[in-house]
């Protein structure tokens, strides 16, 4: 057994995964295919289950088998597990379910393993080299909006989880900056500047209200509307004039999205719409050639099994649109940048779209028809963010959110409370700044990815800034509370994780050493299902098992000390790393 884990990564349900799959083929080797079906005990007989006696009873029955049923089987694939160190003890309960309970001694020096090797000897083992996570993406000129902030929140875990298992993440923001509204926003900017070479944002102000006024010189006069279509022609057709202004529009919004990205540590590759403009002829060329593309009332259509609508590729004007450039993106993506897995994080009202896209995709054969097969596109969608009032998030009733404000309101709050609880006396101003933006931001993400992101969720700052409850700040106290506890020892952790010894003796320190062991399966499992909230699930539960621990077992000056610094040095380096992977910026002291 002496390599299981390294080769799982100290992933322990694949590692049981791998026992049961050798006791199943001893036990029925006339099922070579049958998976191991092992899960987490929810009842208390053990740490571990295999569920397989069932399923396996009602394939093998009538056939010649000297099975009297289901408990028999579970009883034989117990007895047929090869030896390992990790179980402990093994039972048969109910209709035939396998109970594993595991070996603490094997339990303990796996996290202390861990204290010395680091903890990305238990990053998941995903088998994709290169992915694309297409996320953020706000439209150049328009609002970027809380939809994008969602976007961008639940982007950059994706993306931190899939590099933590070694994956190379090409982050990448689609940005809108290839639209038709490109042609009103640059007749107006020669109209207002003659100059515009020279102009900067300071002149254009807002650029949504620069938008907003555009939009009603279009709406209002035909002369300008009609300027404002050809210039679209002369933008896309390359003419320096048009291409400059375009860039100039696309560098002023670039700085607004970036003070967002900058606040919350979000690191993107701008690869806008306008990028894909060059490769979409031949992608709907070859597309067509497949026989896919279809004329319908004028427009170039592929039609999708079980949709009724079709995806429109060439609009009726011959003008491309939004599913033209998200598919030559993901020809470019699979071919030209070689990426196996595509994900792409957008608001659920989007996901017909996705949905069209990739079975085209597939219908063309650039993707397998099986989804368990890379390469692979996925659409990761989540719902809207309300206000207190159950409606889409606004501030005032008409105006929308800027971020950035929302932002800085949230720092602002978090900086407030800890002036209050006396901490502008006791640190340094830098000390005070960095710690009210680790909790304000920190609150703002973690507020929006402990929910099933499919589910809407409310944004309120009192609920998130709350030190109680599940929330950054509750958490990122109990991260401040341990370390709080090993400084406090006085004892050079450093030292004692070479010197000392960790035991799990007491239930507690058991029930927190297991979960700490929980960790490489839970990311993983949160990496393959794309699902974050199952990670802040886990660091939640975290911070409760250790308050367990904490309240039952005494750690400086007991007999156990040792052993149990040990045990809290893990449990802040697993919140840290849960941290680090959820975007947030974790504090020492509070
Ligand atoms: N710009 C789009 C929006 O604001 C999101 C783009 C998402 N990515 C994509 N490849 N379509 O809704």
């Amino acid at each position: 057994m002496a390599n299981t884990s390294e080769e799982n990564g100290g992933n322990l349900k694949k590692q049981l995964a791998k026992l049961f799959e050798a006791s199943l083929r001893e036990t029925v080797p006339s099922e070579p295919d049958v998976e191991p079906l092992v899960a987490a005990c929810t009842a208390k007989f053990g740490d571990y289950q295999c569920n397989n006696a069932m399923s396996l009873w009602s394939k093998i029955k009538g056939k010649n088998t000297d099975f009297k049923g289901p408990p028999a089987v579970g009883q034989a694939i117990m007895r047929n597990l090869p030896p390992s160190e990790m179980i402990e003890s093994c039972s048969v309960a109910g209709p035939g379910f396998v109970n594993i309970v595991l070996s603490k001694t094997w339990l303990a020096e796996k996290i202390q393993k861990m204290l010395i090797d680091g903890i990305d000897t238990w990053a998941p083992k995903i088998s994709v080299r290169r992915a694309v996570v297409d996320f953020s993406s706000p439209n150049i000129a328009k609002e970027m909006h809380v939809g994008h902030l969602r976007s961008t929140i639940i982007g950059d875990t994706l993306a931190r989880m899939l590099e933590f298992s070694n994956i190379d993440v090409l982050r990448r923001n689609h940005v809108g900056d290839w639209g038709t509204q490109f042609g009103m926003l640059i007749e107006f900017l020669f109209e207002k500047f003659p100059n515009f070479e020279d102009i900067n944002e300071r002149d254009i102000g807002d650029l949504q209200t620069f938008y907003k006024a555009s939009k009603q010189r279009f709406d209002a006069d035909c002369d300008f509307k009609e300027r404002a279509q050809k210039a679209v022609v002369r933008l896309q057709g390359g003419e320096p004039k048009y291409r400059e202004a375009w860039a100039q529009l696309c560098d002023i919004s670039r700085k607004e999205f970036d003070k967002v990205y900058q606040r919350l540590g979000v690191h993107l590759e701008e690869k806008g719409e306008s990028f894909y403009s060059p490769f979409i002829p031949g992608v709907i060329e070859a597309l067509t050639n497949q026989g896919l593309v279809q004329e319908s009332e004028g427009a170039r259509v592929i039609f999708i099994e079980g949709i009724n609508i079709p995806l429109i590729v060439v609009k009726s004007d011959g003008g491309y649109n939004y599913a033209s450039t998200d598919l030559a993106a993901l020809w470019y993506r699979l071919n030209e940048e070689k990426a196996e897995w595509i994900i792409y994080v957008t608001d659920v009202g989007q996901q017909q779209h996705f949905d069209m896209v990739f079975k085209a995709a597939k219908r063309a054969g650039w993707l397998p028809a099986d989804d368990r097969i890379f390469p692979k596109a996925s659409h990761v969608g989540f719902g809207l963010v309300l206000g207190d009032d159950g409606k889409r998030f606004r501030t005032r009733a008409t105006e929308v959110v800027r971020l950035v404000d929302l932002l800085d309101e949230a720092k602002a709050r978090s900086k407030a409370a800890l002036v209050e609880r006396g901490k502008a006396e006791e640190w340094t101003e830098e000390e005070l700044e960095q710690t009210a933006e680790a909790i304000g931001y920190g609150a703002v993400k973690y507020a929006d990815l402990k929910n099933n992101r499919l589910t809407n969720y409310t944004f309120n700052y009192d609920q998130m800034l709350n030190d109680k409850g599940n929330t950054a700040v509750y958490l990122l106290y109990a991260h401040a509370r341990i370390c709080s506890i090993i400084r406090k020892s006085g004892k050079d952790i450093e030292e004692l994780k070479k010197t000392g010894v960790l035991v799990l003796a007491h239930p507690d320190e058991r029930a927190l050493g297991l979960h700490l062991l929980q960790f490489a399966e839970t990311v993983e499992e949160a990496c393959t299902n794309l699902l974050p909230n199952v990670l802040c699930e886990y660091l939640y539960n975290l911070s409760e098992y250790f308050t367990k621990f904490y309240s039952n077992c005494q750690v400086v000056g007991s007999a156990e000390e040792t052993s149990r610094l040990l045990l809290c040095e893990a449990t802040a380096v697993v919140m840290r790393k849960c941290f680090f992977l959820l975007g947030i910026v974790p504090v020492y002291k509070i």
